[in-house]
């Protein structure tokens, strides 16, 4: 492959993924809205740009065979916070994607998309869209946005609906913790799988208590090797007192299934320092 764009290349997870994807490419272009993102590897461009600038955008996409899309403000925060970023943005990139001929786009959505449904009922691929937040609904747009450029354009896009890839801190990411290993070699299948149509897949370890069903997306090849169970004794020593009537408790959403739209979320997900 000549050329890989990424975006969201200065956050978390840009940050996990920039060397593997350098090694999958001629050049790796990594983007973002930061000032800069430290030490390059060998074959990356570093390209600063606003996802909501859509020529800006169309710059960055030219002569990409893949762009993996994890640009983003990621919290819950007023729709007009997350309009240009979160949604004009995704539009730029398919947009770009589709006037430069690129194969397909990786995306990185999230379990928000359908964080209202309960706890106790497992999700599956094709369960309809069910948002906890903006943020969640800014996914779910961008979700559609793929599969509507799939079926009228031609343009394949793996949307992986991560859940929680950050150090297990809490009750909730037992089920939902997706490790750095795993993310890369979900965003590598999601890369080499020769023929992907419009897909969905959920972005989560093998844990024990996993919420959600990939089954359907088994083509693809993801096997997570990873299981949150080794943290359980302690996370479940140190859990709170529980209580049912409270969606962020009861709701795949967690916290931001709980709180009021437009609010900040993120700092009540309780993600410990890397370790
Ligand atoms: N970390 C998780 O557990 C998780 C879970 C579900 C989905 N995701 C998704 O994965 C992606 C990466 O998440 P992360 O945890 O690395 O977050 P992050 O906040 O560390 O990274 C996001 C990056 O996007 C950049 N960005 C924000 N606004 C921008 C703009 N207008 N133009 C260009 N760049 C902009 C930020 O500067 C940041 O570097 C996001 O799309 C997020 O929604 C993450």
């Amino acid at each position: 492959m000549k050329k890989i764009v990424l975006t969201g290349a200065a956050g978390r997870l840009g940050s996990i993924l920039r060397a593997p994807l350098s090694r999958l490419c001629e050049t790796l272009v990594s983007s973002d809205i930061a000032e800069d993102i430290g030490t390059l590897n060998t074959n990356e461009r570093y390209v600063r740009a606003d996802l909501a600038d859509k020529a800006a955008i169309m710059d960055l996409l030219d002569g990409a065979d893949i762009v993996v899309h994890f640009g983003a403000i990621v919290d819950e925060a007023p729709f007009e916070e997350l309009l240009g970023p979160n949604f004009i943005g995704a539009y730029n990139i398919w947009e770009a994607a589709y006037q430069h001929g690129l194969r397909r786009v990786v995306y990185a959505s999230s379990i928000h998309a359908v964080g209202m449904y309960p706890k106790t009922e497992c999700v599956g691929l094709d369960a309809p869209h069910r948002p906890d937040t903006f943020y969640g609904l800014a996914k779910c747009f961008a979700e559609d946005l793929g599969r509507m450029y799939w079926e009228k354009r031609g343009l394949e896009a793996v949307c992986l609906r991560i859940l929680s890839c950050a150090p297990v801190g809490n009750a909730r990411a037992l089920g939902t913790w997706l490790s750095d290993g795993d993310l890369v070699h979900l965003v590598e299948r999601a890369i080499d799988t020769p023929v992907t149509g419009f897909s969905l897949v959920y972005g989560v370890s093998n844990n024990d208590r996993c919420p959600v069903d990939n089954s359907k997306a088994a083509f693809l090849g993801y096997r997570p090797k990873d299981n949150a169970e080794q943290f359980a004794v302690r996370i479940l020593a140190e859990a709170g007192p529980h209580d049912p009537a409270d969606p962020g408790q009861m709701c795949h959403g967690g916290p931001f299934a709980g709180i009021a739209l437009g609010q900040g979320a993120k700092a009540l997900l309780n993600i410990p320092e890397e370790e």
